[in-house]
């Protein structure tokens, strides 16, 4: 564990305006923990006697999981509440939600919403720290840090890295958070759209853009794939997903175009044939998908350690 490394904010609520210390400093201390989750026993009682709020407006496999098991092998009790079930159901407004739970003395909060800037007004109403979980298509910081944990592992260095992100690049929050920490670590930063999904400002976040798929993967070290946001699509912005797949989806044939030893990365949940083809997702030499998840746990440990 990082001797004296503290984190300065009080939330996590985006990687925007973290440096390139707290991004260190968050994966070091969560690289400690990955050895102690494949262990057996897995507890430790850090945080015991706090209590974590996993509150979720969106559905969520991945990252809800793992915050609740982040939140219990760290000895916290863990409450998650669904929006279905609960007042929110009855008409309750997001802040009067937030004050309701905030009156229970909770030590932690995670939120996941569909709107962006919904986590950051969340936080101005509570007492205690507050983590977004992804808030509409702006940020999902331990996404982009599990990706980040994900990349050092494997032994990369981050100056240099020549990753390329493609996809639904207008609607996602795991691009916007791996562009601020990929760009912030020193990483050449491609992204792959077609011109529909491609927002007009992105190479003032210091990345270049491609709409050519062929052209942007050439000779990257890292090829993250993202899963087209439909539920955060307002107008048609695609031909056809059969035209899409031949354009932006990663198979064999376009994979070659990437340095030989290429990581395949997804933040999940992946549509086969739509962004990414079988051959190329159960990739065992090359794709790290599985090793995001297991990852993930250990960044939202660090980021709960942190903050707590
Ligand atoms: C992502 C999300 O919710 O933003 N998923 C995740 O957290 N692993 C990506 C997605 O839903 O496509």
């Amino acid at each position: 564990m990082p001797a004296n490394y503290q984190f300065p904010h009080r939330d996590l609520l985006g990687i925007e305006g973290l440096s390139e210390r707290d991004i260190s400093g968050i994966l070091d201390l969560a690289e400690s923990y990955i050895a102690l989750n494949r262990k057996q026993d897995k507890k430790q009682n850090l945080l015991s006697g706090r209590t974590l709020i996993n509150l979720f407006f969106e559905s969520s496999t991945r990252t809800r999981t793992s915050f609740e098991l982040a939140g219990l092998r760290l000895g916290a009790d863990v409450i998650n509440m669904q929006v279905s079930g609960s007042a929110i159901e009855k008409g309750e407004t997001l802040l009067d939600t937030a004050a309701t739970l905030n009156a229970m003395h909770p030590d932690f909060i995670t939120v996941r919403h569909p709107e962006s800037g919904a986590v950051m007004l969340l936080s101005q109403k509570v007492n205690c720290p507050v983590i977004n979980a992804g808030d509409g298509s702006h940020e999902h910081p331990t996404q982009a840090l599990l990706d980040a944990l994900t990349i050092r592992t494997k032994g990369r260095k981050f100056k240099g890295l020549k990753v390329a992100i493609c996809g639904d690049i207008k609607h996602s929050r795991v691009a916007r958070s791996n562009i601020y920490l990929l760009t912030t670590m020193g990483a050449d930063v491609r992204v792959i759209a077609p011109p529909t999904l491609m927002p007009p400002y992105i190479e003032k976040l210091g990345v270049t853009a491609y709409t050519d798929m062929r052209k942007g993967i050439e000779d990257v070290d890292v090829i993250m794939m993202l899963r087209l946001q439909l539920e955060r699509m307002s107008a048609s912005y695609l031909p056809s997903i059969r035209e899409y797949f031949r354009l932006y989806g990663l198979n064999p044939e376009k994979l070659q175009l990437a340095k030989e030893d290429a990581l395949i990365m997804h933040p999940g949940p992946i549509n086969r044939g739509v962004e990414i083809g079988s051959e190329v997702a159960d990739d065992i030499q090359r794709s790290v998908i599985l090793d995001q998840v297991e990852l993930g746990v250990a960044v939202r440990q660090a980021v709960l350690a942190l903050l707590g």
